[in-house]
């Protein structure tokens, strides 16, 4: 063991080099006596399962090997060398539109890959979000992913409450069902985090405050000095995913992935290039 990376959302990750190769991995370690008492013990055949299915794809973490031992659950992971987006954001406190367009766009194609596998990942947020010494994304943490009935936007199968609060969708907080598009929201949530340095439902009071401005409150896009400058279709790509109308939220049709990436947003995007890796990441991590 080198050092302690993180604790993921049921779990330890822990930075390892291995003996014979010198080479190095993040391993997450999560007890099973935890698992258990917690009731997330399905959860981690959901994470294994989302690692295995949406995987290899350039922008979610490759998973190399998963194995149990007496009493705790293992899955050997890829190490991203860069550092989370979170402390990427903490660094630069907001990025410009270009920059935006090329982490978005790289996250578009991940969280498209997770859906047409039937996942939905539920917990998107900056933390989740890893940077590789090149300066390309890497969605990692499936521990709160579930898995749809279908791929219909309308299907809400998943009916259990998780995630992070500040990217919840309000879909999610009725507890009624809630399926793919909450992913999308969590997208508009992290555009706007990525523009303006702060979530777009910020709340310094308590949890039922932050739902019910997640519930009611309006975007006043053009009102506050802080986004009132964005082009256009970056305003109209904010709106249309965090339109509380799931049918209507961009990236809830049939196209899903598809939708979002025709979006004017990433007009002149090539994403056979950013698929493979082709197109300069806009910061050195
Ligand atoms: N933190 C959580 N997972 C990680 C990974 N795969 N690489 C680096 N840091 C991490």
């Amino acid at each position: 063991m080198v050092r302690l990376l993180g604790e993921g959302t049921f779990g330890t990750v822990l930075l390892v080099r291995e003996r014979s190769t010198g080479s190095l991995f993040a391993v997450k370690v999560m007890r099973k006596a935890q698992l258990i008492e917690s009731g997330q013990l399905a959860a981690v055949t959901t994470e294994r399962a989302v690692l295995r299915d949406a995987g290899p794809h350039p922008f979610v973490v490759r998973c190399e090997s998963g194995f149990h031992t007496h009493d705790a659950v293992v899955l050997v992971l890829e190490y991203v060398s860069g550092g989370d987006f979170f402390d990427l954001m903490k660094a630069h406190g907001t990025l410009d539109e270009s920059a935006a367009v090329f982490y978005l766009a790289e996250l578009v194609l991940a969280v498209g890959e997770l859906h047409r596998h039937s996942f939905v990942c539920r917990d998107l947020k900056l933390e989740n979000i890893l940077v590789d010494a090149a300066g390309h994304l890497r969605l990692t943490d499936f521990g709160l992913a579930g898995r749809v009935a279908s791929t219909s936007a309308t299907d809400t199968s998943v009916t259990d409450l998780s995630g992070t609060a500040i990217y919840q969708a309000p879909e999610m907080l009725t507890g009624k069902g809630h399926g793919l598009p909450v992913d999308w929201w969590a997208m508009g949530v992290l555009t706007y985090v990525m523009l303006a340095g702060r979530p777009p439902f910020a709340s310094d009071g308590n949890r039922s405050d932050l739902h019910a401005r997640i519930r009611t409150q309006q975007l006043d896009l053009d009102g506050d000095p802080r986004t009132a400058d964005w082009a256009a279709p970056t305003k109209d790509l904010v709106r249309r995913l965090l339109d509380r109308d799931v049918t209507k939220r961009l990236g809830s049709g049939s196209g899903d992935a598809e939708d979002v990436k025709a979006h004017p947003f990433f007009e002149g995007v090539d994403w056979d290039a950013v698929l493979a890796m082709q197109v300069t990441p806009p910061l050195p991590p």
